[in-house]
């Protein structure tokens, strides 16, 4: 059995140790190791089996140490740190050689963060090196918002999950890179591009393959129930013969052939929707279903993250 807690300090100790801690972060639960320490983090890549191309987000304690480790800050980064950041806003910089290239994939970049959940804040005081931490889930899989969910995972190959409960984001963050006075959106997430916009005026969405961003496969988030994703009228009608598991927003179409629903925000609130998406998704992962059928969200707020992130579980 995986050892799950609330000792920040015994987390702190193990991790002082180059040894792999499961932390809460706002988003979602993180694989974290001292981001200075190159065998720390290959054990990250291992435990999660994920391609060493794909480089992790560290995380730090306070705004300023951002500086630490990155070089050639923009001032629009300032700006939206100063909006947004302790919070789910990832960003991208030109790295200091501190960094290792085994959390960058040998690139001349590094993600930074600041986390803005408790725990998590109380674990980087304590420790004088940042954070590397991907979601702690194995590569691929449906990113984790519970102690339970990684031990249920992870159970064995790590030697302790601290619980700081449900994830109230329950999205990874958002990832951005700066370009002149452009922000280019990575990965949709934690913040939403309108959000952005408040504070800078040009945004751009650059996901997809030729974002730039290594992690963003196509095939990710994916149960391993079969999903696809549209209007759920047209796919309940489409799937009829099949046992069919539902993820709606606030309602759905009612059928024999319905083996398990889940209404992700019965007043449609889309932050809300987000917060209980990968719960949701993996318990009708165990369903039993023979297909999921998910219904495609208002392309607006959060709803861009959630396509996104069910675009990705349906890809083959
Ligand atoms: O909310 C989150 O971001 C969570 C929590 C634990 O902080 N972390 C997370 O990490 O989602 P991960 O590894 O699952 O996703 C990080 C994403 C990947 O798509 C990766 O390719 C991208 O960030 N990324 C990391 N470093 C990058 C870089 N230097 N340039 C471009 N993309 C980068
Ligand atoms: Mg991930």
């Amino acid at each position: 059995m995986i050892e799950t807690g609330t000792d920040v300090v015994y987390a702190a100790t193990l991790l002082r140790r180059g040894e792999l801690v499961a932390i809460p972060t706002e988003t979602v639960y993180g694989l974290a190791a001292n981001a200075l320490d190159s065998n720390a983090v290959m054990k990250i890549y291992a435990t999660k089996k994920r391609p060493t191309f794909n480089p992790l987000i560290v995380h730090v304690a306070e705004t300023n140490d951002i500086g630490k480790y990155a070089a050639d800050i923009p001032l629009n980064m300032w700006r939206l740190a100063e909006r947004f950041s302790p919070g789910p806003l990832t960003y991208v910089l030109p790295r200091k050689a501190i960094i290792p290239d085994v959390v960058t994939g040998g690139g001349d970049t590094v993600a930074l963060r600041v986390p803005a959940h408790p725990m998590a804040r109380e674990l980087l005081s304590l420790i004088d090196f940042p954070l590397a931490a991907p979601s702690a889930n194995p590569s691929g899989y449906i990113s984790p918002v519970t102690a339970a969910h990684v031990a249920q995972e992870l159970g064995g190959q790590i030697p302790y999950v601290l619980d700081g409960g449900e994830c109230t984001v329950g999205l990874e963050s958002t990832v951005v890179a700066f370009d002149g006075d452009r922000v280019l959106v990575l990965r949709a997430g934690g913040i939403t591009l309108e959000a952005l916009q408040e504070v800078c005026p040009q945004v751009e969405m650059r996901t997809g393959a030729s974002a730039g961003s290594p992690g963003l496969l196509k095939s990710h988030y994916a149960p391993r129930t079969r999903l696809v994703v549209g209007n759920l009228a047209r796919l309940a009608d489409e799937y009829a013969g099949q046992k069919l598991a539902v993820l709606a927003l606030s309602d759905f179409p009612r059928g024999d052939n319905i083996v398990s629903s889940e209404i992700l925000a019965p007043n449609g609130d889309l932050a809300l929707a987000a917060r209980h998406l990968f719960a949701a998704m993996r318990r009708l992962d165990a369903s039993g279903a023979d297909l999921i059928i998910a219904e495609r969200m208002p392309e607006r707020g959060f709803g861009i993250a959630i396509n996104d992130r069910l675009d990705r579980a349906s890809a083959e």
